[in-house]
C-alpha cells in the first residue's frame, strides 16, 4: 500500500540521515575524562555539509507544509514562552537553519541570532543567512552580557558537551526569561547515563539525562521546568499495544526518550 506524503517525506529524511552516518559504531558507557577528550570533535570541517543535507530536506518538506516531528515539538514548546515578541539566541546553531523553522512556525516577531563553537558551522550559517547575526562561541564560555536574550535555545547540544553543567550555568546567565532544551535525550533512571556514541563521521559524547536530576541542575541556576514535550509522540492503536507489552518486559529497566524542555527563570513568573 503506498504511504502518505508525510510517510514518504519522513522516509526521505531518514534515508538521507542514514547515508551521512559513516561512523556508526556501538555506543559505550564513558567516564568524564574519556568524554573530555572528544569535546572538540564537532568542529570538524565536513560537518556543516553533512548536517545541511538533512536540514535542507526537512526545510523542503516544511515549505510544502510537512512539519518534521522535531520542528513540531519546538513549535509546541515555544507556545510556553509567554511573550508577545522576543529575542532568541540559538546557542549551538550549526548552519542556522532553525531561524527558518522558527519564523515559519511561530507568527510572533522573534529576533533570531545564533552562535556555535565551530567556525566551519558559523561560516556556513553566514553564507546561508547573511542578515542574521552569528558568532563563534563555546557554550561553556559564552561571552554575551548577562540576561541579554529573552530566550536561549539549546538544541541537540547539551548531550554532546562533556562539561554540560558549565554550559547550563553559562546559558542561564545569558537567558533573561527562558531556556529551551530541545530534543534532549533522556533516561527514566535516577542518574545521567554518560556514553560515547557516533554521529555523522565523528565520535561524540552523548549523555542521556535523568529528568529529575536535570531539573535540579537547572533549579541551581534559577530556572524551573514549565513544559515538557515528547518529540516523537506515542503511536496509537496496535503500535501502542506493542509498546506497552515491550514496556512491561522492560519494567525495572531504564527507558530512554527524547524531550523538549522549557525552563523559565523563577522570578519571571511574577513579572508582567
Ligand atoms: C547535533 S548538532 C545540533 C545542531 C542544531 N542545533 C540542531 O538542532 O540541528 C550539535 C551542534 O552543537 C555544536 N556544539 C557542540 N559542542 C559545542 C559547544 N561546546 N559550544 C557550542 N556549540 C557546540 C556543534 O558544533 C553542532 O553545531
Amino acid at each position: 500500500m503506498p504511504g502518505s506524503p508525510t510517510d514518504d517525506a519522513a522516509d526521505r529524511v531518514r534515508r538521507a540521515y542514514e547515508k551521512t552516518q559513516s561512523l556508526d559504531i556501538a555506543e559505550v558507557p564513558a567516564s568524564g575524562e574519556e568524554l573530555a577528550d572528544l569535546a572538540r570533535n564537532w568542529q570538524a570541517d565536513e560537518l556543516p555539509g553533512l548536517q545541511r543535507t538533512i536540514a535542507d530536506l526537512q526545510l523542503a518538506n516544511l515549505a510544502q507544509g510537512i512539519v518534521d516531528p522535531v520542528f513540531a515539538a519546538l513549535a509546541t514548546a515555544l507556545k510556553a514562552v509567554d511573550l508577545p515578541s522576543f529575542s532568541l539566541l540559538d546557542a549551538a546553531c550549526a548552519t542556522g537553519y532553525y531561524g527558518e523553522v522558527i519564523h515559519s512556525l511561530d507568527p510572533r516577531d522573534i529576533a533570531y541570532s545564533g552562535c556555535d563553537y565551530s567556525l566551519a558551522m558559523i561560516e556556513s550559517a553566514r553564507a546561508y543567512y547573511p542578515d542574521v547575526p552569528f558568532s563563534v562561541q563555546d557554550l561553556t564560555a559564552l561571552t554575551h552580557p548577562d540576561r541579554s536574550f529573552d530566550v536561549v535555545l539549546l538544541s541537540g547540544v547539551l548531550e554532546h558537551i562533556p562539561d554540560y553543567r558549565r554550559a547550563i550555568e553559562r546559558s542561564s546567565r545569558v537567558a533573561d526569561r527562558y531556556l529551551i532544551v530541545h530534543r534532549c535525550p533522556t533516561t527514566s533512571g535516577p542518574t545521567h547515563e554518560r556514553t560515547i556514541g557516533t554521529q555523522y563521521n565523528i565520535r561524540t559524547p552523548r549523555t542521556f539525562f535523568s529528568l529529575g536530576l536535570l531539573k535540579s541542575e537547572f533549579s541551581d541556576t534559577g530556572f524551573e521546568l514549565v513544559k515538557s514535550v515528547e518529540v516523537y509522540p506515542r503511536p496509537g492503536g496496535w503500535r501502542r499495544r506493542l509498546r506497552r507489552m515491550a514496556g512491561r518486559r522492560l519494567k525495572g529497566r531504564e527507558q530512554r526518550g527524547t524531550l523538549t524542555l522549557v525552563f523559565r527563570r523563577r522570578e519571571a513568573s511574577g513579572r508582567p
